[in-house]
């Protein structure tokens, strides 16, 4: 049986009917650009995720490049970030000149190693960025408590983790800003790229407002230089379909990662992900860690047997050639992570699967040749 990493239209094609309805609404009314669709979008996000505001952008990637603009940061001004993290965590500092010091993470949960951080602060450090990595919420007490002693901004990375918490509180409130995807592949999949970013801060989001559109206000007239980050009206339209089932889109993923946790128990020769005291996992992926450095061989296996199955992220972030010119502090000591990229590999989770499905991916992790992994 073949099994996708991921099938986008088993969660689109049912909600067909009212994904056309939300095209022909936004066709008739020719606004495309800003308007009711995009107003109310962002309401309804803003209600969900319980922020007093939420901005639709472009992408996740400019969601982050626009929070950290808003947040003033300078070039040279050092963030604070996971290695083991997509490329647009780091990218995004990048580009407005900023400089990624990248900090290990944790085996556990993945998350960034607090004291990884407090090893790499130096004077011109300013911002930290957590990254909800796979749908698990960061311990944010720990981290909100760093930033406050080192007096850093704190960016929230929630590209993964749409209605994720940590202590009853939503990934993207707990920061100054937080940023999110609806990237296909994310928990909240549109159709094309998009992104969100999120507030309490009434000042911050009149500037991200102004950014999101060249900095301009009056119209014609800039104070500053902003970019074009805003999302299409359509993109808003089709977005407002899917939101209301993401509560059961979330249910899906928890249901299947139990149904994982309770059948791959009994192999030892993997490490399951956890789901950690005091927050809630939506799951984007699940991800395991394969001993014994069979991980490739396992990947092989996986994929002669239908299923479908990533590396994320086969490259820790602070080994990247684009980076190997910054500071030395930024690319030392991130030993976590160089592991991990050697030893992960995240399996089907979406939603949609079914029994059958979700028991062909068991018996393939099962079958794996178990001699192997201890020749
Ligand atoms: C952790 C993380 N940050 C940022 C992004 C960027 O989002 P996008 O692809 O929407 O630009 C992604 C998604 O791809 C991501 O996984």
């Amino acid at each position: 049986m073949i099994v996708p990493l991921l099938d986008v239209n088993a969660q689109n094609h049912p909600l067909r009917a009212d994904l056309e309805g939300a095209f022909s609404r936004v066709i008739t009314s020719g606004r495309f650009i800003f308007g009711d669709e995009m107003e109310a979008l962002e309401r309804e996000c803003a209600e969900m995720i319980g922020v007093k505001h939420a901005l639709s952008v472009s992408s996740g990637t400019d969601a982050l490049i626009l929070a950290l603009m808003a947040l003033d940061l300078q070039p040279g001004d050092e963030v604070l970030c996971p290695s083991f993290t997509f490329f647009a965590t780091a990218g995004a500092i990048y580009r407005i000149g900023a400089i990624p010091v990248f900090c290990d993470v944790s085996a556990v949960d993945f998350s960034l190693c607090l004291k990884s951080a407090a090893s790499k602060i130096t004077p011109r450090t300013r911002c930290i960025m957590p990254v909800h990595l796979f749908g698990q919420c960061v311990a944010m007490d720990e981290l909100l408590e760093f930033a406050k002693a080192h007096n850093l901004l704190v960016l929230e990375d929630c590209a993964q983790a749409i209605g994720s918490s940590f202590a009853g509180k939503q990934a993207g409130v707990m920061g100054q800003v937080g940023a999110f995807s609806f990237f296909p592949s994310k928990n909240l999949g549109g159709f094309g790229d998009g992104g969100l970013v999120t507030t309490d801060d009434d000042a911050l989001v009149e500037r991200m407002i102004r950014l999101r559109n060249h900095g301009m206000h009056p119209k014609y007239y800039h104070s500053e230089v902003g970019g074009n980050f805003r999302l299409d009206a359509l993109q808003c339209a089709l977005l407002r379909v899917k939101l209301p089932h993401y509560s059961r889109y979330m249910e899906g993923r928890r249901d299947n990662a139990q149904f994982y946790q309770e059948s791959l128990g009994s192999c030892d020769w993997l490490t399951l992900p956890q789901q950690m005291p005091n927050r809630s996992h939506t799951w984007n992926q699940f991800t395991l860690i394969v001993q014994n450095g069979q991980r490739d061989r396992f990947k092989q296996h996986l994929m002669d047997r239908g299923i479908g199955c990533e590396i994320y992220y086969p490259v820790p972030l602070h080994k990247q050639e684009c980076f190997q010119h910054l500071p030395a502090h930024s690319l030392r000591e991130c030993n976590v992570a160089e592991s991990l990229s050697q030893q992960v590999i995240s399996i089907p989770i979406y939603p949609e699967l079914s029994d059958e499905q979700k028991s062909a991916v068991i018996a393939a992790v099962k079958d794996f040749p178990r001699n192997e992994i201890y020749e």
